[in-house]
């Protein structure tokens, strides 16, 4: 586990962990982790090349939360709520990459569900989403390069806003 600030945090409190990760498996334990840290409100932002482990990912915050069905890859729909199964929030998890318009689209999406009340996680939403809130997790899976059978990738998580100024990302490296 590494962590240190960066120069290119865009907030002065952006703290950022970086984790490699070596299965798919390990990558949904992930998942299972960071779920431990989100609450209702939290935007977490998914970015990486096609195949990166976004979707994988996602899969285990669900199992984390809790939340009812699976999580899969929304290749029909932009988005999709799966509610908690207990009392906790609901997952909304969205596939900006066809959301050409940005926030204007998503909300015409008309979820049914107050995304403050939700944990919204977006695979592609890198200058789409961002007007949500202005706290955010932004998390980057980067495949190790030129070798697409292998299962090694590197996570970078950064906290953005003061939701996540006193976070320790630390944790999820456990
Ligand atoms: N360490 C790893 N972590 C996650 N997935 C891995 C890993 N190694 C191999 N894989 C494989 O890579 C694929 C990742 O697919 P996934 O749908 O999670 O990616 P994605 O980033 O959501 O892609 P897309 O951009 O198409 O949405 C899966 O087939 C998974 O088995
Ligand atoms: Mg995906």
């Amino acid at each position: 586990m590494e962590e240190l600030a960066t120069p290119h945090t865009p907030a002065p409190d952006g703290v950022t962990v970086r984790l490699t990760i070596t299965s798919p498996e390990q990558m949904r334990e992930l998942g299972r982790r960071l779920a431990e840290l989100l609450r209702a409100g939290d935007l977490v932002m998914l970015n990486g090349e096609l195949g990166a482990g976004k979707t994988t990912l996602t899969r285990g915050l669900g199992e984390g939360l809790g939340v009812r069905g699976a999580v899969t890859s929304p290749t029909f729909v932009i988005a999709r709520v799966h509610p908690s199964l207990d009392d906790g929030p609901p997952l909304v998890h969205v596939d900006a990459y066809r959301l050409g318009g940005g926030l204007d689209e998503m909300e015409d999406l008309d979820l049914d569900v107050s995304l403050p009340e939700s944990v919204v996680v977006v695979e592609w939403g890198e200058g789409k989403v961002e007007e949500l809130t202005d706290d955010r997790l932004h998390v980057v899976i980067h495949r190790a390069v030129g070798d697409t059978t292998d299962e090694v990738r590197l996570v970078t998580f950064t906290g953005i806003g003061r939701r996540w100024a006193n976070v320790d990302l630390g944790v999820l490296s456990a």
